[in-house]
């Protein structure tokens, strides 16, 4: 097939590209049924708040707000429960101020929560007590459990991935709406994270700072900025990558376009941005801002095919690129693709992850990331912006509310000898509570 942004798309126009990353699964005929069956749900999101969030990642890519993208590297089902919910949103918000305080403009807060149940995997296979099995692709795919039998890939987990994305974003609008995140009373939201932290002090700061704003807003009664503060937007994303799924939430709106209902925001990951790929097929017919996740081995000329193809027009805040190289091959990559990025006149938004290109194993063999190097891919990043006069107008964690101890210091709560303590990642290992709000303080010195 020869991929072009003029030849005619449909929903599963994809299925004619090159499909990587998808599950075998033993019968074609249930995943078609289940796949009818969601082709029947409710929208999780609205064409409003898709259009809503388009407009403000415009103003990102205009420098004129920031992105702040976070969650779990891989939610399950397990975890879509009130506490973990609420922790998670925490920190988000938490971080959220320190960095409107920082930058003095407004953040835009994008969840990898309500629908991150997919993930893409470098090996088919993996060895569990002597026995080869199948990999976990996420819950949306198969079981978490090294059983053999359980690692077979499952159609009828995309229904229960729906469920499960309706309510953790049913929870989260009614933690919102019912005034959870309302700036006035920053004071309210739980501070254990920063406890014991050398960053009490400056958290408190910004807090009063910003409620201090608040209070001169509605004593000069500027009603239109007092409710800007009231309630905060939220949104939801999650790496498109199960198309099948992707697939039956993505349905023609009465404006005569197509979006998917499952997320606000999809994004491409890193296995599988690449020309004639199914991924991109599918992404380029929706109406959704888009990520793309850039990386070492990404090459200048395929990112403009793909470029080319998702944002034919050129719309300011349509594509987001989220890069991920790790701290010793930024240099490396970044200017090469900020150059090739400038001459393609794609007004795009520039985001950091920098925690895809920093996974290490330990000698006992477990994954994590250390903080430093984490913080010196963030730096560079921003240094190396700055240099070539581009903008860095975001950043992407993995992160949870729960106390883990997936990542370690120097700095933070963690040492490498914690680690095994409470290891619980179903995939890539996670900022806790208190390291997230530490970056946002560092990332913090860096924007201001
Ligand atoms: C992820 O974001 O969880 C992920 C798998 O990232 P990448 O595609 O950049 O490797
Ligand atoms: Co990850």
């Amino acid at each position: 097939m020869n991929q072009s942004s003029q030849t005619p798309w449909n929903p599963g126009s994809w299925k004619a590209y090159a499909t990587r990353q998808q599950p075998a699964y033993d019968n074609p005929l249930s995943v078609a049924k289940v796949a009818d069956e969601l082709a029947t749900k409710p929208p999780l999101v609205s064409i409003g708040e898709i259009e809503r969030l388009q407009g403000a990642l415009e103003d990102a890519a205009a420098g004129k707000r920031f992105v702040l993208q976070g969650g779990d590297c891989a939610e399950c089902f397990a975890d879509c429960t009130e506490a973990s919910l609420t922790s998670k949103l925490k920190v988000l918000l938490q971080m959220s101020l320190v960095l409107t305080y920082a930058t003095r403009k407004p953040t835009v807060r994008i969840g990898r929560i309500a629908g991150q149940y997919a993930k893409p995997r470098s090996q088919e296979f993996e060895t569990a007590d002597g026995v080869e099995l199948p990999v976990y692709r996420g819950d949306l795919v198969n079981s978490r459990e090294p059983v053999a039998e359980l690692r077979k890939p499952e159609p009828s987990r995309m229904l229960d991935g729906y469920h499960h994305a309706a309510a953790s974003l049913n929870f989260i609008r009614a933690l919102i709406e019912g005034g959870f995140a309302d700036l006035h009373h920053p004071e309210q939201w739980d501070l254990s994270f920063i406890e014991g932290s050398t960053h009490r002090k400056a958290y408190r700061q910004a807090m009063d700072a910003i409620v201090d704003s608040i209070r001169f807003m509605e004593t000069i009664g500027a009603a239109h900025a007092i409710e800007t503060v009231r309630r905060v937007d939220y949104y939801a994303s999650h790496e498109a990558l199960l198309l099948p799924y992707e697939e039956a939430l993505t349905r023609l709106a009465d404006n005569g376009l197509y979006y998917n209902f499952g997320a606000h925001f999809l994004w491409v990951g890193y296995r599988t941005a690449f020309p004639e790929s199914a991924h991109i097929e599918y992404l380029r017919g929706i109406q959704n801002p888009i990520g793309i996740k850039i990386g070492p081995g990404s090459n200048e000329d395929d990112i403009l095919t793909i470029m080319d193809l998702l944002d034919p027009k050129h719309r300011a805040g349509r594509l987001t690129l989220i890069t991920r190289f790790g701290e010793t091959a930024i240099e490396e990559h970044l200017p090469r693709i900020i150059d090739r990025v400038k001459q393609s006149g794609h007004p795009v938004v520039w985001s950091c992850d920098p925690m895809h290109g920093n996974t290490e194993t330990t000698a006992n063999g477990l994954k994590t990331r250390r903080l430093d190097a984490i913080f010196s891919e963030l730096e560079q990043c921003f240094a190396i912006h700055e240099r070539m006069d581009s903008t860095l107008g975001g950043v992407h964690f993995e992160l949870t509310g729960d106390p883990v101890t997936e990542c370690f210091g120097p700095f933070g709560d963690v040492q490498e000898s914690d680690l095994m303590r409470c290891y619980e990642t179903a995939c890539d290992p996670r900022l806790n509570g208190a390291q997230a709000l530490e970056m946002a303080f560092l990332l913090a010195r860096l924007l201001r």
